[in-house]
This record gives structure tokens, C-alpha cells and sequence, in this order.
């Protein structure tokens, strides 16, 4: 069966009740992810959609879940998949059909996709609520309205509104996701540790000559062999003058003696993802501009990681990295003045464009709040992921920093459990200290 199948009837149970508990009264409507359309006759690699797989652990396309809450303790949940199709099945390989997702998912009832629309209308009456959100697919929202004009036009009571009233489950979806339950933590564990493994396999490989895909195809090896099925996201690996740009997937330059080679690349494990970056030297030693640079980024990254912390504001690490750079810079003669005030001035935006954290889970950018509707930031829950990610990026042009240091991208990241003891690192297996890399990438 699919890599994606996760029978696990009680857990996905389990995280539906919690899920409807906060909903509320009112009937959920969840589609799985589109599958779409490469080229001629080829599909992009299918992956469910991670709130669907969340709670049903459902792997097929064309796929979706309908329930409602009966009490606190118990629901009723179909799931509406593709039927047994014994010629389709000898080209995409077998189903479980109607039948079969009662047993290995643990819904109530299953029934054939081609019936969603008929039975919606039955089953989320026209005066009561529907959690589903939309504008995420307009093929499934516009069939999704006119089922229910349908059963409208048929009902021919004056009083019936055209449509339940909608609300959106997101948020709710977002506030469970974003702290891990127990299956969930160990598959992030999981991730991480493959992750780690990867970046010390193109470490070892890395070599001037090679190119950027070369040690791709070396980091990937180790996901795929350590059992992880697929990326969380493409890979970045960039070397040289590319790790400068910041989502760089051409991956095809052949890399140089004295060059750096960003790789920013995560396993996903049991639908989790990591996501890690690792900056290193191609030949195996940094040059004295290059460590420079790198001390700065790493330091700035462990006063990140130290503000993890429970109930601090998420964007807490953020601002520690902003302070460490900016002195950071200072000490590099890329600034000059007074640290504070060049915080406050933002004075390192040209060198530091992007943000220092994100929430981590199924998704790579992952759901999850960052502030109040007036602006306040989220506080850090114990149970959830967020990445610490400082950097520094000197283009070959830039006329501003001097000379030794054009050229150099430097990136550290890690992905980091917020408990109630402080930060863990989950990434740890990654060595990024300048010794380790050194002593790991010693030529034999
Ligand atoms: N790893 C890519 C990103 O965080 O945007
Ligand atoms: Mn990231």
C-alpha cells in the first residue's frame, strides 16, 4: 500500500474528537489534496493534504471527510474515496474502496466519492453550520455551492437559507497541529535525525568539481535509504555566489576550491518534515573570511536558540539574532555605530532580508498563528517546533562590505522543541561547529 498510509484507526479517532470538540455543532468537510498534472500522461508526485492525512491517515486522492460530533467522546465520520477499480487498479496499483477504509482507517462509514455531492446535501443541512474552508480549490467550492442550490431549488421552503453558514475549521486545525502530540514528536525526531544524517553524507562526498546536484543526490541517498520517502520541500544547495540567492533550486553549478556550499534541505518521516541548513567549506577548511563570517551566524544563531523559551513571544529568537548580528557586523567592519541604535535602525536588512523563524511540522512553513488579531505575538506553546534560521549574504557586487567578504552566504539553521525545561535541538545530529566540519571533511 502507499507510502503515506498510516492505519492508526485510534489515533486519527482521536485527533478528530479533539478537533470537532472545538468546532463544535456542525458538520466538517475535509478534501485531501488535488492531484496535479505534470506532463503528458505524468502526474507530480502525489502527497495527501497534511489537515486530511492529519486526521484520517488516509493516503488516496480524490478523498474526503465528512463528519460531525455526536458528544464529547464520540463522532461520526465517512470517508468518501475512489471504488475498487480492478482496471485502473492493474495502472495505479490496488485501493481499499469503500470497504476498506471502514477497517484500516477506523471512520464509521465509507462511500463512493461519486456520491459527495448527493449525500452532502443530506448530510449538512441547508440551516445549520459547515466547517470548510474556502478559496483553496474553486473547482470543489463551486460544486460545493451548487449541491446545495440544488437541495434548496428541491426543498421549496421559504424560510431554508441557500447554504449552511460556513466557517472556516483553520484555525482550529492550526491551534492542534501546532503542538505535537506524542506519534507526531517521534516522527519530527525521526526527520531531524535522517536529516542530520544526510548533511554529514554530503559532507563527506562534497568535493571542488562536483556539482551542486552531486551532493544533492549524496544527502538524498541517506534520506531515502534511512527510510524517508520523500523531501519536505526541494532542496536548496548552493554554492559559491548562490547562497546568496535564498530559495536557489537550479542546483546545477559546478562547485569550486574555496567556494561554500549552503545546503538548506529536510526528510519528511511519517508526514513531518525537518528542516535544516548547513553551511560548509567544498574543499573541507574554511578560509579566515569565511569562518569570520560563520562565527558571527552561529553565534547569532545559539543567542536565537537560547530565547526559545515557553510563553516568550514566537519572535523571540528573532530578535536575539538581530542584536547578536548587528554586533556581529560591527566586529566584521560592516557597520559602524552604536549596536542599539543600529538595531533599532534595522541596519542589518541588507545583509539579513528574511525572517528568523518558522513553525515546523507536517507542513515545512506550518500552520500556526504568529499574532493576535491586534498584533500581539503568539506566545511559545510547549509541544511546538519552530526553526532558529540567522544568516548573513555578502553579493559579489556589494560595495559596501569589504572586499574578503563578497561572495560569502553563510546560513545555520535548526529546528528546535519548545519544553518546558528550555530549547531542544532536534537537529543536533548536524554538526556545525567549524571543528566538527573540519575534522569531518578531512581528506584521507
Ligand atoms: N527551508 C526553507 C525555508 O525555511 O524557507
Ligand atoms: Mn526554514
Amino acid at each position: 500500500m502507499s507510502r503515506d498510509s498510516q492505519s492508526d484507526p485510534d489515533l486519527h479517532r482521536s485527533r478528530r474528537q479533539r478537533l470537532l470538540n472545538v468546532l463544535g455543532p456542525g458538520v466538517l468537510l475535509l478534501p485531501t489534496a488535488r492531484e496535479a498534472a505534470r506532463n503528458g500522461d505524468v502526474h507530480h508526485e502525489y502527497r495527501p493534504g497534511s489537515d486530511f492525512h492529519y486526521v484520517t491517515g488516509f493516503p488516496e486522492p480524490q478523498s474526503v471527510l465528512v463528519a460531525w460530533r455526536i458528544d464529547s467522546q464520540s463522532h461520526h465520520a465517512i470517508l468518501f474515496v475512489r471504488e475498487r477499480d480492478p482496471e485502473r487498479e492493474t495502472w495505479d496499483g490496488p485501493r481499499y474502496g469503500v470497504r476498506g477504509v471502514t477497517k484500516a482507517f477506523g471512520v464509521d462509514e465509507g462511500r463512493a466519492i461519486g456520491d459527495l455531492w448527493r449525500d452532502l446535501a443530506e448530510l449538512a443541512p441547508l440551516d445549520g453550520r459547515l466547517f470548510h474552508t474556502l478559496g483553496h480549490d474553486s473547482d470543489f467550492d463551486q460544486k460545493l455551492m451548487m449541491a446545495f442550490a440544488r437541495s434548496r431549488a428541491r426543498q421549496r421552503r421559504t424560510l431554508l437559507p441557500s447554504h449552511p453558514i460556513f466557517e472556516d475549521p483553520a484555525p482550529a486545525l492550526a491551534g492542534q497541529r501546532l503542538v505535537k502530540d506524542a506519534v507526531e514528536l517521534s516522527a519530527m525526531r525521526r526527520a531531524a535525525e535522517l536529516t542530520g544524517q544526510g548533511h554529514i553524507a554530503a559532507m563527506r562526498a562534497t568535493r571542488p568539481g562536483m556539482y551542486e546536484y552531486e551532493s544533492q543526490a549524496h544527502l538524498e541517498s541517506a534520506f531515502r535509504c534511512g527510510g524517508s520517502p520523500r523531501n519536505g520541500y526541494p532542496s536548496i544547495v548552493a554554492s559559491g555566489p548562490n547562497a546568496c540567492v535564498l530559495h536557489y533550486h537550479d542546483n546545477d553549478r559546478r562547485m569550486r576550491a574555496g567556494d561554500l556550499l549552503l545546503i538548506d534541505a529536510g526528510a519528511e518521516f511519517l508526514g513531518c518534515t525537518a528542516d535544516v541548513t548547513r553551511t560548509f567549506p567544498v574543499s573541507g577548511r574554511f578560509t579566515p573570511a569565511q569562518a569570520a563570517v560563520y562565527r558571527v551566524v552561529l553565534r547569532a544563531q545559539a543567542a536565537g536558540i537560547r530565547a526559545c523559551k515557553a510563553g516568550a513571544p514566537w519572535d523571540s529568537a528573532h530578535k536575539a539574532c538581530h542584536r547578536s548580528l548587528t554586533g556581529g557586523l560591527v566586529g566584521l567592519g560592516v557597520l559602524k555605530g552604536n549596536v542599539a541604535k543600529l538595531v533599532k535602525a534595522a541596519a542589518f536588512k541588507p545583509w539579513y532580508m528574511h525572517g528568523t523563524s518558522h513553525w515546523l511540522g507536517r507542513d515545512v512553513h506550518d500552520v500556526g498563528g504568529y499574532q493576535s488579531l491586534d498584533g500581539v505575538a503568539d506566545p511559545m506553546l510547549v509541544g511546538s517546533v519552530l526553526t532558529v534560521e540567522p544568516g548573513l549574504y555578502f553579493t559579489k557586487r556589494d560595495t559596501r562590505v569589504p572586499k574578503e567578504l563578497r561572495g560569502i552566504g553563510v546560513r545555520i539553521e535548526d529546528d528546535i522543541l519548545v519544553t518546558k525545561r528550555g530549547p531542544e535541538v532536534l537537529t543536533a545530529g548536524a554538526p556545525k561547529s567549524i571543528a566538527e566540519i573540519e575534522r569531518l571533511m578531512k581528506r584521507q
